[in-house]
């Protein structure tokens, strides 16, 4: 908890007034956010804050952060946000939380991303964290028999009640249980193409900061 709180608040420093920021989702972006509501609060701070989830609009809008829809801004000028598993050549799987459709499509608006994860997120290749992609309910059950045909080890995301995961875009989440991802590119291309999936939660060639935390601090490695 410690590193995912001492990421959060070196993530904040990058923010300026002005800025329209990206607020991520999870428990490492949440200190993030708590440090941008507490400089709202006490320093004036005055930034734009256009959520990921609808877990972190309520957090925001309790910290009393503006806020904007994705389509009522130019563009976004930070998003910070956590990782499930960063490689070595800074590629990325999200969406262990369920909000990588919204993180990705505020990502893909933004000029710059910092991932802030603690360093047991740092691996080698993809894929020891299973892959969530976001289905369509209608046909899901096709789209995963594609899946397990293919040999990706798919399994539907539940919930706490037994019931099948919804996500805030009411879709189901299918996570692939790959392994090792060997051509993350391949991939990508693979799954953009497949009928059913709104998004996958690869996130290729985006990021342009990570802030890792580890016993020894808070390390910039991108
Ligand atoms: C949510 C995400 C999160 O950013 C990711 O799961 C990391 O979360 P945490 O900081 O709680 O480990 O992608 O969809």
């Amino acid at each position: 908890m410690e590193l995912k709180k001492a990421v959060g608040l070196k993530a904040a420093e990058y923010i300026k007034s002005g800025m329209i920021v990206g607020l991520g989702t999870g428990s490492t972006a949440y200190y993030f956010v708590e440090e941008i509501g507490r400089r709202v609060k006490e320093e004036g701070l005055e930034v734009t804050g256009v959520t990921t989830s609808i877990r972190t609009k309520e957090q925001a809008l309790s910290l009393g952060i503006p806020l904007k829809n994705i389509d009522d801004v130019t563009h976004v000028d930070i998003t910070v946000d956590g990782a499930d598993e960063i490689s070595t050549d800074f590629h990325g799987i999200k969406g262990g939380g369920g909000a990588h459709l919204i993180e990705k499509i505020v990502a893909s608006n933004s000029k710059e991303i910092i991932w802030i994860v603690d360093d047991s997120k740092m691996v080698d290749k993809l894929g020891a964290f299973p892959l969530p992609l976001e289905v369509i309910k209608y046909g899901s059950q096709q789209v995963f028999n594609h899946l397990e045909e293919k040999g990706y080890k798919p399994a539907f995301r539940m919930d706490e009640a037994g019931g099948k995961y919804l996500t805030d875009e009411d879709n189901y989440i299918i996570d692939l249980h790959l392994g090792t991802i060997e051509n993350p590119t391949a991939l990508e291309a693979e799954l953009n193409q497949m009928v059913g999936v709104v998004e996958h939660g690869l996130f290729l060639n985006m990021v342009t900061r990570v802030l890792v935390g580890s016993a020894d601090g808070v390390q910039d490695i991108a």
